[in-house]
């Protein structure tokens, strides 16, 4: 069963479309990762994309990133036909994409991170000057959190680590930012502060790509959802429209399995339903009765 019936998004929204995926198939030999996908993001917008383990999340991500290339469909750049065949073709196009891992080096400091291949120099020198100063500014406009540029990696806190490569993602300038999972992995005070960074990048006008398995924080930041579920789209949000239940009833597929039985006891008791967070829509496969 479909769930694509509540709350049309707002794709007609005023901002500009900055990128456009349309009818993207992607397979890995005898595996359908991706069947005719669509997906679009606007300026200044925030779309979540969520679906269950397996739904093809990181795939489409790799399409947009140039990582694996689709096999079939389009996507449209600032209005023109783009193609996207490797990692360099997105990060020029304007597409930066923070995956999970972030791929930071633990024993170097702030700024050796966030200039990491991309080194400044003068006259045949690294300018470590130019490069503390760029880095403060771009810490700055993301009001980051970090008590020195000058200290390794490795005595960051979780959200201040994915502070740093976020940072490091708009060296580029890019219009499009892909977020893998960036709160995955962090407590609340820390998740906090990295989707108050979400926020900065959208203030800024970039349009944000935010993968989560966590709908509270899909709530709180997101404007649009796009569902993915076994590898197509399964509905398409404004989520200032949307119910909480509407949003897992699309993920799963179904509104009448253990994971939406449980969000709606829960949505009829006031107190517990101010957390809808804590159900975790990454584990809807477990059959009813042993649901974690
Ligand atoms: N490199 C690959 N080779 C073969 N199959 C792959 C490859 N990458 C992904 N797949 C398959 O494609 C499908 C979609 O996987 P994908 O990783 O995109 O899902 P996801 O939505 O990101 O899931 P998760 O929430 O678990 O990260 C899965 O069936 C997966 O096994
Ligand atoms: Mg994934």
């Amino acid at each position: 069963m479909t769930q694509t019936t509540a709350a049309p998004a707002p794709s007609a929204s005023k901002q500009n479309l900055v990128l456009s995926l349309r009818g993207i198939t992607k397979r890995f030999g005898a595996v359908q990762a991706l069947t005719d996908v669509d997906l679009d993001v606007h300026e200044g917008e925030v779309v979540a994309l969520v679906g269950d383990n397996g739904a093809g999340k990181s795939t489409l991500v790799k399409v947009m990133a140039g990582v694996h290339p689709q096999d079939e469909g389009t996507i449209t750049f600032d209005g023109k036909p783009a193609r996207i065949g490797t990692p360099a073709e997105s990060r020029d196009l304007g597409i930066a994409t923070v995956f999970q891992d972030l791929a930071l080096c633990d024993n170097l400091d702030v700024v050796a991170n966030l200039f990491l291949g991309h080194e400044k120099t003068s006259a045949g020198t690294l300018d470590e000057v130019a490069m503390e100063k760029r880095s403060w500014d771009l810490l700055r406009q993301l009001s980051a959190k970090i008590p020195s540029v000058r200290i390794p990696i490795a005595s960051l806190s979780g959200g201040q680590r994915q502070t740093v490569a976020i940072a490091r993602s708009l060296l580029g300038d890019p219009k499009v930012v892909i977020l893998d999972e960036p709160t995955a992995a962090l407590g609340v005070a820390q998740t906090a502060e990295v989707l108050n960074l979400v926020e900065r990048l959208r203030d800024r006008g970039h349009g944000v790509i935010l993968i989560s398995h966590n709908m509270a924080d899909v709530q709180a930041v997101a404007d649009r959802v796009v569902v993915l579920r076994l590898g197509r789209n399964n509905g398409d949000f404004a989520v200032a429209d949307t119910s909480y239940e509407d949003i897992i009833a699309a993920i799963t597929g179904a509104t009448d399995n253990a994971v939406t039985k449980r969000a709606t006891a829960r949505a009829s008791q006031p107190e517990a339903s101010a957390l809808p967070g804590h159900v975790s829509v990454a584990k809807t496969d477990a059959p009813e009765g042993e649901t974690r």
